[in-house]
């Protein structure tokens, strides 16, 4: 199908998205509403700022938790076709310190909605897993979907894969149409800076301030940077194409960037001096590289993840300079804990 096609066949769709104040759903939340969908949020800010819900005609956002009942009763009240379960405990560092949270939003959550989605049954479960989570450390390059690991090292990781576990429970059991989409290191548009953010947002915004980019490692680790729109476009395929139910693949660009080059890339395009810095490296933070196989996404769905890096990284300055003071106002660090850094890795997700 054209990404014409996809898009029409969104027209008139009633579409939950969990997360979608968040750095992927806000992108998605846009992106059906531009082809006509109806589109509840749900999604309890406590990741995100409130700015970052898209206002939009047929957008109705309904601030809250997915484990509470009131708000999911409200939410399939309004009988949607399909729900796009983005919303998380995000990510490694986060789940490590808070791994309670972790469990209570990634899995109960998780396990909450797709009980909704068998008592209002859905035409389109899809859960958001995580590439960069579930292979863990020792796959073969490129990842591909087959492969499975019982070594993940933060309790995010398992919890991301707990949900995809759930989800074949549910499509087996219930007959609930899942999907299980693996995203890898989104990046652009949408995603504002805090302690456990993503690299490439925390780059950015340390960049513009002038401050030099922390490395946590060698440098020479590498990660598959997939744009956010590119992720998007996968997804809205992943809701319409018949192929894709039952299915799990990797949402990737199919490439990699060495975080060395990622600062230098940052630094040189906001015109920072103020050059890199090296910090110890996490000790859950075991993968040397990142690459993942898109053929099974391009196969199945059409996937054709096609913004350059430089491309997507440009997208994501432009959106920075064009927001700056209310992502400078939302930036999440921690108490005592400056644009200056005491805690970040380079690589989350
Ligand atoms: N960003 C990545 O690189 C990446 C990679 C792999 C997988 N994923 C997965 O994709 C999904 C979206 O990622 P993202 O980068 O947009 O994350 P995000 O943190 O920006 O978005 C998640 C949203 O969920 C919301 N949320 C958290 N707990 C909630 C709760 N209990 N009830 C309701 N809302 C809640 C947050 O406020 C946030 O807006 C997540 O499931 C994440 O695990 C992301």
């Amino acid at each position: 199908m054209t990404d014409g096609e996809i898009g029409a066949a969104w027209s008139g769709r009633t579409v939950l998205v969990t997360g979608g104040a968040g750095a992927i759903g806000s992108n998605l939340v846009t992106a059906l509403a531009s082809h006509g969908a109806r589109v509840i949020v749900l999604d309890d800010l406590s990741a995100s700022p409130r700015w970052n819900v898209p206002s939009l005609p047929g957008v109705l956002f309904v601030e809250g938790s997915i484990l509470d009942e009131v708000k999911l009763k409200r939410c399939f009240f309004e009988k949607p076709d399909a729900v796009f379960h983005l919303a998380a405990f995000f990510a490694n560092q986060n789940s490590v310190d808070h791994p309670e949270t972790d469990l209570m939003v990634n899995g109960m959550g998780t396990l909450r909605l797709l009980e909704y989605a068998t008592l209002h049954p859905v035409k389109r479960f899809v859960y958001a897993s995580s590439g960069c989570s579930i292979y863990g450390s020792e796959a073969p390059l490129p990842l591909r979907e087959e492969f499975m690991s019982m070594h993940l090292t933060t309790p995010y990781q398992i919890t991301k894969m707990l949900g995809e576990l759930y989800g074949n429970f549910f499509q087996h059991h219930y007959d609930v149409p899942v999907v299980k989409a693996r995203f890898f290191n989104s990046y652009g548009p949408g995603e504002v800076p805090g302690q456990y953010r993503n690299v490439i947002p925390n780059f950015v915004y340390w960049a513009m301030l002038g401050q030099p980019l922390p490395i946590t490692g060698e440098g020479t680790e590498t990660r598959d940077f997939t744009f956010v729109g590119d992720i998007v476009n996968g997804l809205l395929r992943a809701g319409i194409v018949e192929a894709a139910i039952g299915e799990e693949f990797n949402l990737a660009s199919g490439r990699e960037v060495r975080i060395v080059d990622l600062a230098t890339m940052v630094n040189e395009a906001v015109q920072s001096t103020a050059g890199i810095k090296f910090a110890a490296r996490r000790r859950w933070d075991t993968k040397k590289r990142l690459l993942a196989s898109v053929d099974k996404a391009r196969d199945l769905i059409g996937y054709a993840p096609d913004t350059e890096f430089a491309e997507g990284l440009a997208h994501t300055i432009a959106w920075f300079r064009a927001n700056w003071d209310r992502i400078a106002a939302s930036a999440a660090f921690g108490p005592g804990q400056s644009s200056a850094v005491r805690e970040v890795s380079t690589v989350r997700g």
